[in-house]
């Protein structure tokens, strides 16, 4: 395994880089007051960055998908919230047509996911239904040319802005997880209904809302696959989404320590600086260990992937251990800077608030080390 960067991907990080303090970094702000990024996602799809890993010719920038894992990771580093919605925007939102969807639902949704004219946003977490996903109570039923859907989602990221909804409804419930099927959603079809937006700890520029279906009709067209087919297109994107939120967990954990050396080297106490006295020096050695171990885990599954190797495995490791590391390593930043570290004056317990989720959305911890050790 190659383990440098090579041109290309080289270019595509100090592109990501580059953006992600000219333009991302003033709107945090905005961002932090519950202001979803609207304007920095459409500069992002004039950068091609809605469409890293879609081939050309659904308007994509055709680039391998260790680009499209650099991108999370370097935007994460400096957003967590822009990470999440890029990594389900691409990921679960538009990964499930490219994947599964026929040559007209391809023509039809992809190019306009890959600009970023439209965003996607990926509906199979219920309220009763959320580890055991397969376990959804949503109803869809075949009515002539339409599938008539009943239910009710909970926690979407993107909810509400999105304009394609990858939505999973049971065809046949009484085949438990193989009777769940996937369909592509447009917002503004009837009976699509926005619920309440959920006020969270972290990630406060990024959208997570209820969604409701009342009889909605969905054109038989948007069937994903087969019917009962829907599970297996869940996990499948999944795996690869997986990888994803890893790369956030490593932005995440990275912004954190950055800032917590650059502090103990300037911040003196006993007559030097904190960062050569052992208490705070040993703490940013551990920091530093993990956050390499976490990019070795997650560079190495984003490698397998873009190889068409299978990577179930290694996608849930990386996850499993990046999520941990930017929890511990964030936490740890704030001790490094003490009482500032605990007031909103310094980043640190922004990272700290967004690090969290990343080991419960797509697939808790519990649940990775159920897919982990299915494999062994
Ligand atoms: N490709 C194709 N098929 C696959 C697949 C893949 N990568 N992975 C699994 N499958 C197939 C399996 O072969 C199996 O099919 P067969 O029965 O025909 O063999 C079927 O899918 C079911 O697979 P498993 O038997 O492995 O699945 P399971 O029922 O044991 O799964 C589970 C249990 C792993 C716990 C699963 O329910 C799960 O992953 N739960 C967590 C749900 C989750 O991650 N939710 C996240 C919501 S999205 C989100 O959070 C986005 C966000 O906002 C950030």
């Amino acid at each position: 395994m190659n383990l440098r960067f090579n041109e290309e991907q080289n270019m595509m990080r100090k592109m990501v880089r580059d953006f992600a303090q000219s333009e991302i970094a003033p709107f945090f702000e905005q961002m932090e007051a519950g202001v979803f990024p609207r304007p920095i996602l459409k500069k992002m799809g004039e950068l091609g960055l809605m469409g890293i890993p879609v081939p050309e010719q659904y308007g994509g920038s055709e680039m391998d998908y260790l680009s499209y894992i650099i991108a999370i990771h370097e935007i994460s580093k400096v957003s967590p919230t822009v990470g999440v919605i890029l990594s389900v925007h691409t990921s679960v939102g538009t990964n499930p047509i490219l994947n599964f969807g026929n040559e007209e639902q391809k023509q039809k949704y992809v190019p306009k996911l890959a600009s970023g004219d439209y965003l996607g946003a990926f509906c199979l977490t219920e309220a009763s239904a959320g580890s055991d996903a397969g376990s959804l109570k949503s109803r869809a039923v075949k009515e002539g040319d339409f599938y008539r859907i009943n239910g009710s989602k909970m926690f979407i990221t993107n909810g509400g802005e999105a304009d394609v909804y990858i939505v999973f409804a049971s065809t046949h419930p009484e085949a438990g997880s193989k009777g769940v099927s996937a369909f592509i959603v447009e917002k503004g079809t009837p009976g699509l209904l926005f619920g309440k937006d959920e006020h969270k700890m972290g990630l406060l520029g990024s959208r997570t809302i209820e969604l409701t279906f009342e009889d909605m009709m969905v054109p038989a067209a948007n069937l994903l696959g087969k019917e009962g087919d829907g599970f297996k297109v869940a996990l499948a994107n999944l795996d690869a989404g997986r990888i994803g939120i890893a790369a956030q967990s490593l932005g995440i954990a990275e912004g954190a320590y950055e800032h917590a050396v650059q502090y103990a080297k300037n911040r003196k106490q006993f007559g030097k600086p904190i960062a050569v006295q052992q208490g705070i020096g040993f703490k940013l050695a551990d920091m530093a260990t993990a956050i390499e171990a976490s990019r070795l885990l997650v560079y190495q599954a984003a490698y397998l992937r873009s190889q068409g190797i299978n990577c179930k495995k290694e996608a849930s490791m990386a996850k499993l251990f990046a999520s941990r590391t930017a929890v511990e390593v964030s936490i740890e930043a704030v001790q490094v800077f003490g009482g500032y570290g605990y007031t909103k004056e310094y980043p640190v317990e922004r990272y700290f608030r967004d690090a969290k989720v990343t080991e419960i959305y797509e697939g808790t911890s519990e649940i990775q080390r159920i897919v982990i050790s299915k494999q062994l």
